[in-house]
């Protein structure tokens, strides 16, 4: 069995393209990746990630990323193809891994608190649950919010609440789909400080991290993974050595982004 963390074998998903007929005419039934016959999404990734790494994955739009993420966190199975996670193989999520999805999943009946505090179950007494929401909630710069809904807070706000939750968790494996996509730059620039704080803090976490942002991921990884076009493949990987607080305006940052854009195929305006 491996010694990694997690160790993505041989992992292929083709998804099904069954149609049934309803009342209400042709209607596609839930596809599940298991249902051969249908469109190779991932063909035979493998991958290997470490103990407390931080991975970005990279590629186009509708390549796979989502659908990887997916499989490590156990939310669905492989065609063909295993996940394995500290040497015991990924039949279903499991509770020391959280899960920060691409568009949000605060629970709207829930104040900021309360959507925190679910993180903390663990935690039997109530008024140290209550502080210990407040305390995460501090990390990411949200003072003060813990009795607003969701809906009376910011983009910005509501992905760092989400943030927020994730880490209440305490998650051993934290898979992260593009979490501040639909942010403004700026906001942006700031949960990115945050991000890379919190993974010093917290150096037992490994941290996927899907992203489109090439900067977000040089700045924040230790690995750069860049997935092809569908069947989406393993198209290239590149260490990050260099040490943090990183200037992306140095030479090496600046030769890996162009080789980077390169393997996206974007080849002018970098
Ligand atoms: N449940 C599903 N059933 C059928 N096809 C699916 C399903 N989920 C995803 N797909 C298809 O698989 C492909 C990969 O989707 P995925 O969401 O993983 O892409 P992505 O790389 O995360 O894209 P984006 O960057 O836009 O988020 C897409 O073509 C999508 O239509
Ligand atoms: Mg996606």
């Amino acid at each position: 069995m491996s010694k990694s963390k997690i160790k993505i074998d041989r992992v292929t998903v083709e998804y099904g393209n069954n149609v049934k007929r309803s009342w209400f005419g042709l209607r596609k039934t839930q596809p599940s990746p298991c249902e051969v016959g249908g469109r190779v999404v991932l063909k035979d990734i493998s991958l290997e990630i470490q103990h407390g790494e931080f991975v970005s994955i990279l590629g186009h739009s509708g390549c796979g990323k989502s659908t990887l993420l997916k499989i490590i966190a156990g939310f669905s199975t492989p065609s063909t193809g295993k996940v394995w996670i500290d040497g015991e193989e990924v039949v279903g999520p499991r509770p020391d891994h959280v899960f920060v999805f691409q568009e949000g999943a605060l629970f709207p009946w829930l104040t900021i608190g309360e959507n925190v505090a679910m993180a903390l179950r663990s935690v039997k007494d109530a008024r140290e649950r209550q502080s210990k929401a407040q305390e995460y909630l501090a990390l990411v710069a949200l003072e003060g919010v813990e009795n607003y809904y969701p809906y009376m807070l910011s983009g910005g706000m509501k992905q760092r609440a989400e943030i927020a939750r994730a880490l209440a968790a305490q998650p051993d494996i934290l898979l992260m789909d593009e979490p501040f996509s639909g942010l403004d730059h700026l906001t942006r620039l700031h949960l990115r400080e945050e991000m890379l704080y919190l993974h010093i803090m917290l150096k037992d976490t490994t941290i996927l991290f899907v992203t489109h942002d090439i900067d977000e991921a040089l700045q924040l990884s230790n690995r750069l993974i860049i997935l092809s076009e569908p069947p989406a493949q393993v198209k290239c990987v590149r260490s990050i050595k260099v040490p943090h607080p990183r200037n992306l305006a140095s030479e090496d940052l600046s030769d890996l982004r162009a080789n980077i854009y390169h393997h996206l195929g974007v080849h002018t305006a970098i």
